[in-house]
């Protein structure tokens, strides 16, 4: 990193405080903000690391409702179950605030009010829906109806779960209040938006010209959203839970939590220290970096710093180190169907092991793609990297030095070629895990760090110390002294990565402190200095450990299947001549193209033994068009034609939903003439 930042802000996403947080959290965003932070703490550079609970929001008050209880309440059990989780992990923050807190609501509250008389903010009057009888205007997670896509009974105002649909409100049939059941009306409201248009041509320069340098996913986002061109945003919202708008006229309205969430790390920083906050989010000399997940990129590199430049006096993120998201198993985490690994019941099941989950999701990082973590890899890692490797290394040192030396550093004798050639390479090794960390490429630092330990395992491997004291004692004292300087530099190149395990091998080095500056020395352990007793820094998993946790997400894989089927019951008989008005034909797929701005839907010609008809199906999450194409489908023939993004669909191709919410097209087992009847 260039000199010429005096300090760096941390921030790392504020979680919502509606459930717990599982290793997708941990891997997307708090180990990578952990790790970079501690690396600044080891250099000795001034830095902050601000986290904290995001406690408003809508799904938030759908929990307190489903639950009898107040979203004060919800946020109160959740926010203490993930502080404590982070902490448990030692991801090591100054602050853990919270969004509920007094120092925030104010602080958001005068931001709002500063944007709103300098006339930052454009007023509309829209048409949304009204619940009549609980006298509420109604957010699009409490809108239900069917579903214009697949006509599934219970689709939200935003989604639709059974298709994946995205949707908005007014596209349901028959829609309803979740609050009290009734037919929502339409009413006009009035909100406040932040003219993201107008920000455009700055951002633009700002993103697309000044920060190339950005993760290719984060700058390519960016890019996207510019140049669709930006639109109004609304920043208020029709809820009782929230920061009211400060606003005369504006009772029942609140912040939207988009926009008070990220001011949260300001008040966070604020309620730590109430003094000198302001320099560590308006000092030009101050770096502030944003560790978040690919959901949040829009959010944090385009709407958050239109508000800060809105405002006037904040400096903007100098990178937005976002990752992509990490699967379990080959399927996406899913709280609500509980596929996740939960930080809470991993520290039960694997007690003191926080080190090697936090190595293996940092060798799995979903930095440039989505990644997958399976059990399987997990006791793979530990077993071949960490305990082979690094462990097996520290534990001949160590082992060594207490049966040769009583557990006292020998002096060092002369140096081979060999010695020398090991020394070089490890110094090598920290200017490459610097460069690396110096641009967030984490996990390429982190093989970097275990490839310390691989050198150190084959220098005491080649040296053959067991052998050679036999004929040459003075030879051995030299390798075992080189072979504790390198475990010292371990325990310091691994702090950032594995924060327990360097703590124990200090301890078991009786190193006072570390220093990023030590690496690459070999005089951190002077002659004659007394090591503490040797003790195991890694242990090998079994496999029935990691079958019992494969065994807990067959067990989730099938609660869930069942749930879906009794969710889904047959459904009532109905008539043969009720059968007989569908009319189903077989059709061969001629071309299949993704329908522009709709992230969801394919658009198919298909040959019918007519004239060949066009079908928009919302299948895009599950097939790439090119796989569809030459395929046999079954489609309805005889539906309405209706017309879909612009589209006129005639037809609906018949799919299978599995249990897991995947799509599979339903085809033909051998080639039929299109245009056949499926009877
Ligand atoms: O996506 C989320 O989980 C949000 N609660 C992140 C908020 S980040 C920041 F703006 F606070
Ligand atoms: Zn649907």
């Amino acid at each position: 990193m260039e000199k010429k930042f005096k300090r760096t802000t941390v921030t790392s996403a504020l979680p919502y405080a509606n459930g717990p947080v599982h290793i997708g959290h941990l891997a997307g965003v708090y180990v990578p903000a952990d790790i970079y932070v501690r690396y600044l703490r080891l250099k000795k550079e001034d830095v902050l690391f601000i986290g904290g609970s995001d406690e408003h929001g809508v799904p938030i008050t759908i929990r307190a409702k489903k639950e009898g209880i107040t979203p004060q309440d919800v946020v109160d059990r959740y926010h203490t179950l993930i502080k404590d989780s982070f902490q448990e992990f030692g991801i090591s923050f100054d602050v853990y605030g919270r969004t509920s807190s007094p120092t925030h609501h104010k602080l958001a509250s005068d931001f709002f009010r500063t944007l709103y008389d300098k006339g930052e903010f454009i007023e509309k009057t829209s048409e949304q829906y009204y619940d009549e009888e609980a006298k509420t205007f109604l957010a699009d997670r409490y809108i239900t109806g069917e579903c214009p896509h697949c006509h599934a009974e219970g689709a939200y105002g935003d989604q639709c779960e059974k298709c994946g649909t995205s949707l908005s409100p007014t596209e349901l049939i028959n829609p309803k209040s979740a609050i009290s059941g009734a037919q929502p009306v339409m009413r006009e409201t009035k909100h406040w938006y932040l003219p993201l248009d107008k920000h455009e041509s700055w951002l633009r320069e700002w993103i697309l010209e000044n920060h190339k340098e950005w993760r290719h996913n984060v700058y390519g986002q960016c890019k996207s959203w510019l140049d669709m061109g930006l639109q109004p945003r609304a920043v208020s919202r029709d809820l009782d839970w929230g920061i009211p708008v400060p606003v005369e006229g504006a009772e029942g309205k609140v912040l939207y939590v988009w926009f008070d969430a990220p001011i949260g790390y300001i008040s966070n920083t604020k309620e730590l220290l109430p003094d000198s906050w302001e320099t560590w989010w308006k000092d030009p000399e101050t770096r502030l970096v944003h560790f978040i997940g690919k959901d949040n990129i829009v959010f944090h590199c385009i709407v958050f710093p239109a508000m800060l430049k809105a405002e006037g006096s904040y400096i903007l993120p100098d990178n937005v180190p976002s990752n992509e998201f990490l699967n379990l198993e080959g399927d996406k985490i899913s709280t609500s169907r509980n596929w996740a690994v939960w930080l809470h019941e991993y520290l039960h099941d694997f007690p003191g092991k926080q080190d090697v989950l936090r190595y293996v999701l940092t060798a799995n990082a979903p930095e440039t793609k989505d990644n997958d973590f399976t059990w399987k890899d997990f006791q793979a890692r530990n077993n071949n990297e960490l305990v082979a490797v690094y462990g097996n290394f520290v534990n001949r040192a160590l082992q060594l030095t207490q049966k040769y030396y009583d557990g006292e550093v020998p002096t060092v004798g002369e140096l081979t070629d060999y010695d020398r050639q090991t020394l070089a390479e490890f110094k090598d090794v920290k200017q490459k895990v610097e460069d690396l960390l110096d641009v967030f490429k984490l996990r390429d630092a982190q093989k970097e760090a275990m490839n310390l330990a691989r050198i150190g395992n084959k220098y005491i491997a080649d040296s053959e110390p067991w052998k050679v004291i036999k004929t040459d004692p003075e030879r051995v004292k030299t390798v075992i002294n080189i072979s504790l300087q390198l475990t010292a530099n371990l325990a310091v190149a691994f702090e950032p990565f594995l924060p327990f395990s360097s703590e124990k091998l200090r301890r078991m080095l009786n190193m006072t402190s570390f220093e990023w500056e030590q690496l690459g020395r070999t005089d951190l352990l002077p002659a004659g200095h007394k090591l503490a007793k040797p003790e195991l820094l890694f242990e090998k998993i079994e496999d029935e450990a990691i079958e019992a946790q494969i065994q807990k997400l067959l067990d989730t894989k099938k609660a869930n299947e069942e749930s879906h089927y009794r969710a889904n019951p047959i459904r009532e008989n109905i008539a043969f001549e009720d059968f007989e008005k569908l009319d189903i034909r077989v059709g061969t797929v001629l071309e299949c193209t993704k329908v522009p701005k709709a992230d969801k839907l394919l658009c198919f010609k298909i040959a019918d033994g007519l004239e060949n008809r066009t079908i928009v199906s919302g299948i895009a999450k599950h097939y790439k068009p090119e796989e569809l194409v030459g395929k046999q489908v079954c489609f309805i023939a005889n539906l309405a034609p209706r017309k879909l993004k612009g589209i006129e669909s005639q037809g609906m191709i018949l799919s299978a939903l599995n249990a897991d919410g995947t799509l599979s097209v339903i085809t033909t087992d051998r080639e039929v003439k299109p245009g056949s009847e499926v009877c």
